[in-house]
């Protein structure tokens, strides 16, 4: 009887090891250990075996079953561990692999583009970025900032009011005042964002975006404005450029100019200029340095006028965009038509 049981024992034991999945493994166990199979019916028929065999048969068959039993669970260890491996295995994706088919990459909207690549250029001189409310109170976006109560962009022809007291925010100067509340000087900051008028035609849409620019040290001057700002026009223009400064009139600065840069077009002879119209100049923006009128209202705040001085400039984004890449009407920037898109990768 011990030969027939070690027969079983060792076929059971080959079957175990070359198991090659949970469920063929689980069906070993009925074969050889269920409650019909040859191991557990020796078992149970020790008592009618004669007397001297009892001893040695159980003795192998107990062997024998708990051998097998823990074969078995081993093996059922190391299959869950290969077919957990396999699978995750299988499941495992590359995501740096391109699509099928291969989807086209996007690139930044020429306006979002053209806006990074000016904040790149005064960050890089140490200006930092701030952003401000588009809905904003009359009071940052005019009084603070010294417009005049009878000013013409306060009419309700110019500006879009939500009531009396609140309008979008005609320009991103109000920041001006709100950064100084927030900070003693020194302050070097520029705020990009949407502004809103009440104009629509070829160069003008309602809603449009700028970059406001404010410097508060001691010891400022126009000098320091001139060089920051042809500073910018070489990075954005072209390193050959010059910029020329005209008197101008702004209600916050004073004195106040409005900058021009070199005409960056390559001009053929016989033929007339569309980006200076043969003028050599090209307006870029207003500027100039901050009225002590506006530091008044934040003198609580650190900014003592017989102190520190600022200078102060606006650019609209659309602008530099379309002068740098002789974009004909504004409002192609808007239209989303990706033939135009497409063009600025
Ligand atoms: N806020 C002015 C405008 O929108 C531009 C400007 C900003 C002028 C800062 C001077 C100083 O026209």
């Amino acid at each position: 009887m011990t030969e027939r049981i070690q027969e079983l024992r060792a076929a059971a034991e080959a079957a175990i090891a070359a198991a090659s999945s949970s469920a063929e493994l689980e069906e070993l166990r009925v074969r050889y250990l269920g409650r019909k199979a040859a191991l557990p019916n020796i078992l149970r028929g020790i008592a009618t075996l004669p007397p001297e065999q009892r001893g040695p048969t159980g003795r192998a068959a107990n062997q024998a079953r708990q051998a097998l039993d823990g074969l078995i669970a081993q093996r059922a260890e190391q299959l869950a561990g290969g077919e957990l491996e396999q699978q995750l295995r299988r499941d495992v994706a590359d995501v740096t692999l391109p699509g099928e088919p291969p989807q086209p990459v996007g690139h930044l909207h020429l306006l979002t583009a053209t806006r990074r690549e000016i904040e790149d250029v005064f960050l890089g001189l140490g200006f930092r970025i701030a952003e401000g409310p588009e809905v904003e109170t009359v009071y940052y976006n005019f009084d603070a900032l010294n417009f005049d109560v009878t000013h013409p962009t306060r009419e309700r022809a110019d500006t879009f009011y939500v009531n009396d007291q609140v309008v979008l925010r005609t320009h991103t100067s109000p920041m001006q005042p709100r950064a100084m509340e927030t900070q003693p000087p020194p302050l070097y900051i520029i705020v990009p964002g949407r502004v809103y008028r009440r104009d629509s035609d070829a160069t003008h849409t309602p809603q449009f975006h700028q970059i406001e620019g404010l410097a508060v040290d001691s010891d400022i001057t126009l000098a320091d404005l001139k060089g920051t700002l042809l500073a910018f026009a070489r990075a954005i223009f072209g390193p050959d450029r010059e910029i020329r400064l005209r008197p101008h009139f702004f209600p916050f600065t004073e004195p106040s100019i409005e900058v021009d840069v070199s005409c960056f077009m390559k001009h053929r002879s016989g033929e007339r200029c569309r980006v200076c119209k043969d003028t050599g100049w090209v307006e870029i923006l207003g500027a100039g340095m901050v009225d002590p009128n506006v530091f008044s209202f934040v003198s609580e705040y650190g900014y003592d006028a017989e102190k520190v001085q600022g200078f102060a400039f606006g650019m609209g984004i659309e602008r530099i965009a379309m002068l740098k890449h002789g974009v004909p009407d504004l409002r192609l920037l808007y239209d989303n038509d990706v033939r135009f898109l497409e063009q600025f990768g």
